[in-house]
């Protein structure tokens, strides 16, 4: 990793471990883009960017009719002095004018990487992991200052950008848009993958053709959403998941954001990610600073095994944080499908004795314990305990729960608030809302105005009442409606666009109060599922539910969907009963079990429904999860079949040196006729005599990646294997 700068004619070149990134300022003014891709020791512009009159094109400063910012790749382009394609911001003036014309005024350097004020961003622990670039442009007319950071990581193909805003003059500005990044490609030779999805149907992988104009995926609900995630890659016609260029785009943000490709006339292809300027906009009064988030951007020469492979590493050392962060994952039994609403402390100690025998580490009491919610309409807000169901409170199950053997995690909706509770009575102006209009429910809630710094407060205290008062090592936050009627009460007519934004400042700050007073208290975030699984909640919670879709052929896609960006020790996945909640489907034990372990295992099931021939299994299950968590969850992951492209899914999971391998095999449907499948493992060391645990067959590292095992034939509709291997020699 290095940052090398050539002060003659301002070149700026960052090198990652297999990868360069060159920028330029020519003609000492507009920061130009040159090159990003396969690593170059020694760049003597052999790419030149060619200056030519091109019609249409407008020229700056009426001079050079060669030059025209329509034509030429840039970092952070803008609108109004030539460039007619996506502009990167917008800055409204007093006088009711959008130019503004930001021009290269300087850059520092400096080892390590600068803190996000307010914001969640990969960190180093050492200044020595990483080096820093930032690049200040400057609006000489209104004093506004644009620094553009760029950090690049130690052994990683990395780069991260974020962007601050800066009033240095005496008017005040309005944002209208501000993005993270911006990267201008010099040719067209690519496809785009985009992760969409729904409730119960999360990161679907799509890949499709780039045409011309813009080509665009976004969320205006609040929150980055189960509908599209804030990813994007760039990847060549021939990339898979083991060859090819891909460049990729992961916003660490949990609210609105766009992130769209641009085709221009000259087959120039443009990639911007940031928050979602519709319905945006932020006043920045002299002397303020406006900051956004942070964009992280892998580059790949070996397909998108590799690129996970980045983004898994990044974000399980240097995105996660505090206790849990290198910590093995307790196993838990949550009793949302065991008993929704219904349930009562017997109920709950009967699941955690049979969760005890079976080896389960952690209890979890989800929604339905406080306030008198029997239902999903009532009481969000009010985090006291129901005496109706816990008539002992909290504490006493809390200590029930922790002398059966378990540890013990409870359920929040922190940020919601019901109509029918104490605390809407009390505040009914502390939701989300415009003035005179009436409330669009969501599951019969609303969204409680974390733009407000009470309400923040309020949210804070109460939870970490309940906190304080039992023996709660687990918090599940939940968040479970998007935003409408976005509107303050507490901000001027002027700021109301800021609303939504300001709400996502004052999760993190609610966020990071409550984390850093409970820092042995694990956080897993959830939204409907994975509805706001991203990078930016991450910083905070280090795992997330992946979805409230719990049957194993549905979780196939939509856990290899999510390895996209995220390691498996952050995607909740457990095993439920059948026939399966959300999709009526009956798939084996062994097989759910199988799909669960790949991601962070629980179990979400009456345990004491059970049959004693299942109980069985389930022990054996738990077993095993012991034994393989800390390849799976530490360990590099490599996907091998897709389900997303046939009737088989599978994947290996390979420990960091290399000496053990756990890997899962899925075939949905049986078939006449199928061909034989053989499965070639990856990522082992090819030197390495493996042993199969379970047969005692030894075989070298390079036959298990080459040459592979053939499958036996099995009759049988959602079919799963897993293998473990072990070093020998
Ligand atoms: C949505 C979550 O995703 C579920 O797991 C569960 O906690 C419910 N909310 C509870 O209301």
């Amino acid at each position: 990793m290095s940052i090398k700068v050539n002060e003659a004619n301002l070149l700026f070149h960052l090198q990652g471990k297999n990868m360069s990134y060159i920028m330029k300022v020519p003609k000492g003014q507009y920061l130009t883009h040159l090159y990003w891709g396969k690593k170059v020791n020694h760049y003597r512009e052999s790419n030149k960017i060619i200056f030519m009159d091109r019609g249409f094109s407008p020229n700056p400063d009426d001079s050079d009719r060669t030059f025209s910012l329509d034509t030429i790749p840039q970092e952070y382009p803008q609108y109004g002095n030539g460039d007619f394609r996506i502009p990167a911001y917008q800055v409204q003036l007093e006088n009711g004018s959008t130019v503004t014309d930001l021009r290269y005024r300087e850059y520092k350097l400096y080892k390590g990487k600068s803190k996000l004020k307010g914001l969640p961003a990969t960190y180093v622990e050492d200044d020595s992991e990483a080096a820093t670039l930032e690049i200040i442009l400057e609006d000489k007319l209104t004093g506004l200052l644009v620094t553009l950071t760029y950090t690049v990581f130690n052994g990683l193909d990395v780069i991260t950008r974020s962007v601050k805003f800066t009033n240095t003059g005496n008017e005040k500005l309005k944002i209208l848009k501000a993005i993270s990044a911006s990267v201008d490609f010099r040719d067209d030779n690519f496809e785009m993958i985009t992760l969409y999805g729904a409730h119960n149907n999360e990161k679907n992988i799509e890949r499709r053709k780039i045409t011309s104009g813009i080509q665009m995926v976004d969320s205006c609900r609040g929150a980055s959403s189960p509908q599209q995630a804030p990813f994007l890659a760039l990847v060549r016609k021939n990339t898979d998941e083991d060859n090819g260029e891909v460049y990729a785009f992961n916003l660490v943000y949990s609210g609105n954001f766009a992130a769209q490709v641009q085709l221009d006339q000259y087959k120039n292809t443009r990639v911007s990610i940031g928050i979602n300027p519709f319905d945006f906009s932020w006043i920045l009064k002299p002397g303020e600073e406006f900051q956004t988030p942070e964009v992280v951007m892998t580059y790949s020469c070996k397909g998108l095994n590799r690129m996970s492979r980045t983004y898994h590493n990044l974000y399980r050392k240097r995105l996660c944080r505090g206790e849990f962060r290198d910590k093995i994952r307790p196993i838990l039994i949550n009793n949302w499908e065991a008993t929704y609403f219904d349930f009562n402390a017997e109920k709950i100690q009967a699941i955690a004795v049979d969760a005890k025998k079976l080896g389960i580490e952690l209890f979890v009491l989800d929604d339905g314990w406080f306030g008198k919610r029997d239902d999903d309409n009532s009481s969000l807000g009010d985090w006291v305990v129901d005496k109706r169901k816990l008539p002992e409170g909290l504490k006493a199950l809390a200590e029930k729960v922790n002398n059966i053997g378990l540890d013990f995690g409870l359920w929040f909706e922190p940020e919601m608030i019901s109509i029918d509770s104490d605390l809407y009575r009390a505040h009914p102006d502390w939701c989300i809302h415009v003035p005179n209009r009436s409330h669009t429910l969501g599951r019969n809630q609303l969204i409680l105005d974390l733009s407000r710094e009470e309400v923040c407060d309020y949210v804070v205290e109460a939870v970490c009442k309940v906190l304080s008062e039992a023996p709660i090592s687990y918090v599940k936050w939940d968040m479970n409606r998007h935003m409408t009627d976005i509107g303050s009460a507490a901000l001027p007519v002027e700021r109301q666009r800021e609303t939504a934004h300001r709400y996502i400042l004052g999760l993190y700050n609610v966020m990071d109060r409550i984390t850093n007073r409970f820092p042995k208290v694990l956080f897993e975030s959830c939204s409907s599922g994975g509805g706001r699984f991203d990078p930016g909640m991450l910083y905070y919670m280090p795992q997330t539910w992946t979805s409230d879709n719990t049957d194993a052929v549905c979780r196939l896609k939509i856990q290899y969907g999510t390895s996209f960006t995220y390691p498996s020790i952050t995607m909740g996945a457990h095993v439920s009963t059948v026939p399966n909640h959300q999709v009526g489907r009956i798939t084996p034990l062994s097989t759910r079990g199988h799909v669960a372990m790949a991601g962070n295992f629980g179990y979400e099931l009456d345990l004491t429904q059970l049959t004693e021939e299942e109980k069985e299994l389930v022990k054996k299950q738990v077993a095993l999860y012991k034994e393989i968590r800390e390849v799976t969850q530490f360990g590099d992951f490599y996907r091998i079949f897709s389900p997303f492209e046939g009737n088989e899914a599978a994947w290996n999971f390979v420990s960091e040196d290399k000496s053990e391998v756990v890997a899962s095999y899925f075939k949905i449907l049986s078939q006449p006729a199928a061909a034989i499948t053989t499965i070639k493992f990856k990522g082992l060391e090819s030197e390495y005599l493996y042993e199969n645990l379970k047969t005692g067959e030894v075989f070298g590292g390079d036959e298990l990646m080459n040459v592979g095992i053939t499958l036996p034939r099995v009759k049988q509709d959602f079919l799963s294997m897993l293998w473990r291997f072990k070093r020998v020699r």
